[in-house]
Formats: C-alpha cells, structure tokens, sequence
C-alpha cells in the first residue's frame, strides 16, 4: 500500500483529480452513413432482425455527429474537465486497414479543438466495439491479422490527434468483445464459437499491446492505458467449494487479463481450469502484452456473488442473487465491491495509476417536467460509489481520474434505447438533452471536488 492521504477530509477529492463522463462513438454518433464512414459489426448486427431490443441501431443514436458542439456545452454546464469517448474505427479506415478516410480524422479533429477550447481534456478510446465489417469478414478478432490491423490504425489516428491528444485507452472491455461478441453472441458479431473465445482474448491484448508503442511514439508524453471491466467476486457461502468458486470467477473475470498485462503471463491456476481451451501462441507474444501501462482504465458497475456448480463446465461457477437494490439491468447496487475492487488492484498489481473509466447506472427516467428529471436512485448511486472512492484515495489507492457513465442517454448495445444511463435524458424524437437531477448534483460535486448532500437537488 502506498500512503493513505490523511490530508483528505471524508468526501474530499484531491485538487488535481480528473472529473469526466464518458460515452462511445456507436452509441451515441448517429451519422452512420455519413462522410465516407465505412459499415461496423454493430451496424450489421442492429440491423439484423432479433438481435437488439426492438430492432434498434445506431442509425441515429443521439446524433451526435451534427450535434457535438452542443453537447460540449453540456459538458461545460457539468463543469468536468475530462470527457472520455471514443473513436469510430470505420470513419477512419473504412476498409479496417489500408485507405485513410481524411473526412472520418477531419470529425475527430474537429471535436478534439472544440473541447481543448472548452478546457475540457480529451480522453481518447480507440476501440469501444465498432470493428470494421470487412475485417470481421476476414476472419474478424479471432485472425491475428486484426491485432495488426488495430496497430495500423492506432498508428493513423495518433498521428493525426497525438499532438493534442495525450490520454489514450486502446481497448474498451475486451473480455466483453470476446464473451459477448464470439461466445454467447449476444453482441456483434453475433457468433456462438465458444472455442474461439480465449484466442479472441489473446488477440485483442496482442492487438492492445502492438499499439501502445506506436502511440507513445505518435503522441509524445502522453499517458497510455486499457480499460477492463472488472468486478469483485465473492463467495456466496463460507464453504471452500465457493471460496474456490469465487476463485475461479476471478480468474475468468480479471486475472485472466489482469495477469499478462501486469505480471508478464496468464494465471496458472486459470491454465489448468481452461485446458484444452488455451490457444498455442509465440512466447514473444507475451512481452509485447506486458508493456509498461501508465494508467489502468476500471469498469465497475456491479460484484458477483457466486457459488459452486456442478454444471457450466470449465468454470463450474454460478451467480447467485443476493438481496439488496438492483438497477434497470438487474444489476445489484453494491458501492463496498468498488472499494474491495480498487484496493485489491492496487495490493496485487499495483498499476502506476487507476481511472475509473465508466461507473453510474440506469433507471427508468419519466420525461422532463418543466425542465427537470428526477432521478433519486441514480444520485444515490453515484453518491454511494465515489463515497467508496474516495475512501479508496484516503488508504493509499493511487486513483486518479473518474469518468461517469455517461452525458447522456445512448443507445445501451442489445438493450437499444431501453436502458436509460445518461446524467442528460435524451428525447429520442426531438433529441433533444436534459439535464436530470445527477447531472446537477455530479456538477456540484465536480465543482466543489467533494460530495455534496444528495438532497441539495430533490
Ligand atoms: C459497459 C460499456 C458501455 C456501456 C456500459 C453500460 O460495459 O463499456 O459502453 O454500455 O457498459
């Protein structure tokens, strides 16, 4: 553990803490065919019938792309002073690699100055889901070809912004991309290969750490960093079945990706549970993994309680529903798992700096009323998880920026317009943006670095 600052009061957040929200490019851009953009894997997936909550897509999203000098000023009124979003792969190389598309940077570009103008500090996903469609065409994330790809392509975008752009996030969730996307296929691609799920994984963090010199050779002094989404995994009993389960769950969950990108190679005990399922690869592959990180990028939104099952084969792992509050995506409010999460990164890893890069929770909001959307659950959920946080920074935990998901309502992948996130509710006729009673108390929190009584905005 490194010092606990004593000098922080409870509540009270460091002067130089990063203060962000964040959203991805398929989520809220819109535009989709516009200025040469090339198609991506949620494009083709959204449009496919059965494959999202009401057939929805990203057609038009929040429209972003016509509207982004607006929601900079959104931001303003939020008073952060970061904003994490993400690039679209297929604006920029619409063939996934080889031709440049000068109008998919000119957008970038555009939107970078905007918010360097506002004082807001851009903090840049490359990869947030959206492959190209040709490259998931030949073979997609399970071709190691993509990894190259995704080099190429980091290599063109930092060339263009890695003169302003100085904090970079190469992936976003890959255990997500591999899980979701080529597991269970409950996200594009869509495909149910449960064997090219752990070559998926290797892929992507080859891909992830092919890119991190080429930027920080593109974009001088700049802070590179990948984020995961990471839970913490407790046992739902005291027995040692679910001790070991919870071991287990971490292992697939974490450790999996934690392991080769901080301590050099994949977790022994992960190796075995696995099997046959671990993908030869080049031992090289390893040390290109590992490269020094300056930031790790958390996820959190939600533990796991889970115990010991005789079926789900490897893992032999089951969740278990616990009491308490969950959120519209049944996901258990549990603030106490972000502290355990981020002082057992810091204990077992301890990454140069942490981030939360995404961190809220979505409720069923009513349309604003006279200009206002209560949101009383949402509150209290950032009110509870920075509590947590900022108790984390009080015990030595070097975190050092957090971003809320998100500005505003988006298009919630599978879920389309259904799962409402935003600290702006967006009318998805009018698209018009309004600030829900998050979004003022985060900009008071923001404001004052610390947290504020959750009733100052009932
Ligand atoms: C994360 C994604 C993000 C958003 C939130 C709710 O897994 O990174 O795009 O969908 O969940």
């Amino acid at each position: 553990m490194s010092q606990p600052r004593t000098d922080l009061a409870p509540g009270r957040f460091p002067a130089d803490f990063t203060w962000g929200t964040a959203t991805a490019a398929y989520q809220i851009e819109g535009a989709v065919r516009e200025d040469g953009r090339g198609v991506s894997i949620w494009d083709r997936f959204s449009h496919t019938p059965g494959k999202t909550h009401n057939g929805d897509t990203g057609d038009v999203a929040c429209d972003h792309y016509h509207r982004w000098q607006g929601d900079i000023e959104l931001m303003r009124r939020l008073h952060v002073n970061a904003y994490r979003f993400s690039i679209a792969w297929p604006r920029i190389l619409p063939e996934g690699w080889g031709r440049v598309n000068p109008p998919g940077l000119d957008f970038y570009d555009r939107l970078v100055d905007g918010l360097l103008a506002a004082g807001i500090t851009p903090w840049v996903t490359l990869y947030h889901w959206d492959l190209p469609q040709a490259l998931e065409d030949r073979g997609g994330w399970p071709n190691p070809d993509t990894s190259k790809a995704f080099a190429e392509y980091a290599d063109v975008v930092t060339r263009r912004l890695g003169d302003r752009v100085k904090h970079w996030i190469t992936l976003n969730e890959p255990w997500v991309v591999a899980f979701l996307g080529y597991f269970t296929g409950e996200h594009a691609p869509g495909r149910k290969e449960p064997e090219s799920y752990l070559p998926v994984v290797h892929n992507l963090l080859l891909a992830h750490g092919l890119a991190v010199p080429v930027i920080r050779e593109n974009s001088r002094d700049s802070q590179v960093g990948i984020t995961l989404n990471l839970t913490h995994a407790y046992p739902a009993g005291d027995s040692a079945e679910d001790e070991a389960a919870a071991k287990r769950l971490d292992g697939f969950m974490n450790r999996w990706f934690l392991d080769p990108l901080f301590t050099g190679g994949y977790p022994r005990d992960m190796i075995d549970v696995f099997g046959s399922w671990v993908p030869s690869f080049d031992e090289s592959d390893l040390g290109v993994i590992g490269a020094p990180l300056d930031f790790l990028g958390v996820n959190y939104y939600s533990p796991s309680f889970v115990q010991h099952s005789e079926g789900n084969p490897p893992l032999h792992v089951e969740q278990v529903r616990v009491d308490g509050e969950y959120t519209d995506m049944g996901w258990l409010v549990y603030p106490q798992g972000l502290y355990d999460l981020l002082t057992r990164l810091h204990r077992d890893y301890s990454p140069a700096a942490i981030v939360i890069t995404e961190n809220g929770a979505a409720y069923p909001d009513e349309p604003p009323v006279e200009g206002r959307v209560h949101d009383p659950k949402r509150v209290e959920y950032y009110a509870s998880h920075l509590d947590a946080a900022q108790r984390a920074i009080r015990d030595g935990v070097p975190l050092r920026g957090y971003f809320a998901w998100s500005l505003m309502d988006n298009f919630e992948w599978a879920f389309g317009y259904s799962k409402r996130f935003g600290l702006y509710y967006v009318d998805y006729e009018t698209l018009e943006r309004t600030i829900k009673d998050s979004g003022l108390w985060y900009s008071r929190v923001v404001a004052e670095g610390q947290l504020v009584p959750t009733e100052s905005v009932a």
